[in-house]
């Protein structure tokens, strides 16, 4: 874990190629500022191992028997994140499944730390993932836009600037296509106050500064909004927190827990939540857990959109057509050979090749993946030729977005972000309590 939570100093993240610049040996770190693979005596940093996260974090893997229970219970196919353990670990899943399979409520929380003006694929994949989830289970969703948190953890940036960050991402997020009746979107700065101001207090009050500083690893100089930043986040996820989507009785919504869908990075806020729930009597939030889409440098990263000051290891969804294509063919890791001739004779390797794992994200049918894969390990698929299936996903995902986009008026974005009721159904198949 970092000794404090800074932004690293490289602009790019560290690459897994071969032409990469070395750096000493050291261990994979993962915690929400700073996302980096371990780097070998070689110098090389290598891909993010996250069996060894489960076992750090004290999490559980998803395996083919919960997979099971979740496609009897539901009664849908585990999506293809699931299937493919890009949606890898898990707390408590199966609470959620007994409430489910009783009609008993539950809700969805995930959210966005707005850090720039536009999203990119690796985040947009995290709210198409809990679209379907919301889709599956028919439950409300709130989602939080922490640009408090990317005021007070940046030297430069200004409150402005992440308000207005927070209203470009927001209509990214309605563009995912996520139904008003059950979405309630939601900026820091905005709705601060009432249920949630008190449910923040009644948190900040559990956590020690000592606690911070070893799930954190804050120091002396850590400025003291940073600190107390975990209490925003994890009092997000207590029913009490929504008093106009749950109701006004404390006793009565104590009760309801909720489902957090985030990438790995995002545990340790929900390790200190889940804790601080236990003693203040309300329900232990769940968690469903993805891996990080990589940087187009490669595994050992993950893309972000801060990091990204070069605009050479990210894709974002303002990006144009050319641009995608450019950024794959330019700075995609590559796991082919030098050249079409010792492609041909020695195969690739697609389990360190961006474009086809970014493939795995996008596309939908296993056997086309699988076929793609096998091809590209025996030499009959060149890079060049996988990159431009990967360019073609990728082109066609964006452009639907930004169609979607364009429709966000101010209005639309207003109305998901207004306190205000929401309407739901659960489990089709119980009479809901
Ligand atoms: P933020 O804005 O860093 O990230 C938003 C969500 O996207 C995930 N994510 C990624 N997933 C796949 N590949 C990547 N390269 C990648 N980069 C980021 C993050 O894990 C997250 O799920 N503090 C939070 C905001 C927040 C939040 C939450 C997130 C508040 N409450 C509840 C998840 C759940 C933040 O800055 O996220
Ligand atoms: N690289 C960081 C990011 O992902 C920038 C940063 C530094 C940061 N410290 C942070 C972001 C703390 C969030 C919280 O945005």
């Amino acid at each position: 874990m970092a000794s404090e939570l800074e932004a690293p100093a490289q602009e790019v993240p560290p690459a897994a190629n071969p032409e990469a610049q070395t750096a000493a040996p050291s261990k994979q770190s993962v915690d929400p500022w700073n996302v980096a693979g371990e780097v070998g005596e070689d110098g090389k940093v290598k891909a993010i191992d996250y069996h060894k996260l489960v076992e750090d974090f004290g999490t559980k893997l998803i395996d083919q028997a919960l997979l099971d229970r979740f496609e009897r219970v539901t009664g849908h196919k585990p999506h293809r994140f699931m299937r493919r353990q890009i949606v890898f670990s898990e707390r408590d899943l199966g609470v959620i499944l007994d409430r489910y399979e009783k009609g008993e409520p539950f809700f969805l929380y995930t959210g966005r730390g707005p850090s720039s003006d536009s999203m990119h694929i690796g985040h947009t994949q995290v709210f198409d993932f809990c679209k379907w989830l919301q889709d599956v289970f028919d439950v409300p969703l709130v989602i939080m836009l922490t640009d408090d948190e990317k005021f007070l953890f940046s030297e430069k940036r200004t409150v402005e600037e992440v308000i207005g960050y927070s209203r470009a991402n927001c209509r990214d997020i309605i563009s995912i296509g996520f139904d008003p009746a059950k979405t309630f979107i939601f900026s820091d700065y905005e709705f601060m106050g009432g249920a949630f101001y008190k449910n923040v207090t009644r948190f900040a009050r559990m956590v020690t500064y000592n606690t911070a500083k070893a799930i954190f690893g804050f120091n002396e100089s850590s400025n003291i909004g940073k600190i107390h930043f975990a209490s925003i986040q994890g009092a997000t996820a207590f029913a009490t927190t929504f008093p106009h989507i749950f109701g006004e009785d404390e006793k009565k919504t104590a009760t309801i827990p909720c489902l957090i869908p985030c990438a790995i990075d995002q545990d340790p806020y929900f390790r200190l939540t889940r804790d601080c729930a236990a003693r203040l009597k309300y329900a232990k939030p769940s968690l469903i857990h993805s891996r990080f889409l990589d940087a187009l440098q490669g595994p050992g990263s993950k893309m972000s959109a801060s990091i990204d000051v070069l605009n050479t290891s990210a894709i974002f969804m303002k990006d144009t057509p050319k641009q995608i294509k450019d950024k794959i063919n330019k700075y995609a890791f590559s796991g082919g050979q030098e050249t079409a001739e010792q492609q041909r004779e020695l195969g690739g390797n697609p389990d360190v090749d961006v474009s086809y794992q970014y493939l795995q994200f996008f596309m939908e049918d296993d056997e086309e993946l699988r076929t793609i894969g096998q091809n590209y390990r025996e030499g009959k698929l060149l890079t060049g030729e996988l990159k431009a299936i990967c360019i073609k996903h990728l082109q066609e995902y964006v452009a639907a977005f930004q169609e979607r986009r364009s429709k966000v008026t101010d209005e639309v974005v207003a109305n998901f972000m207004s306190v205000r009721p929401l309407t739901w159904g659960g489990n089709p198949r119980v009479q809901r309590t």
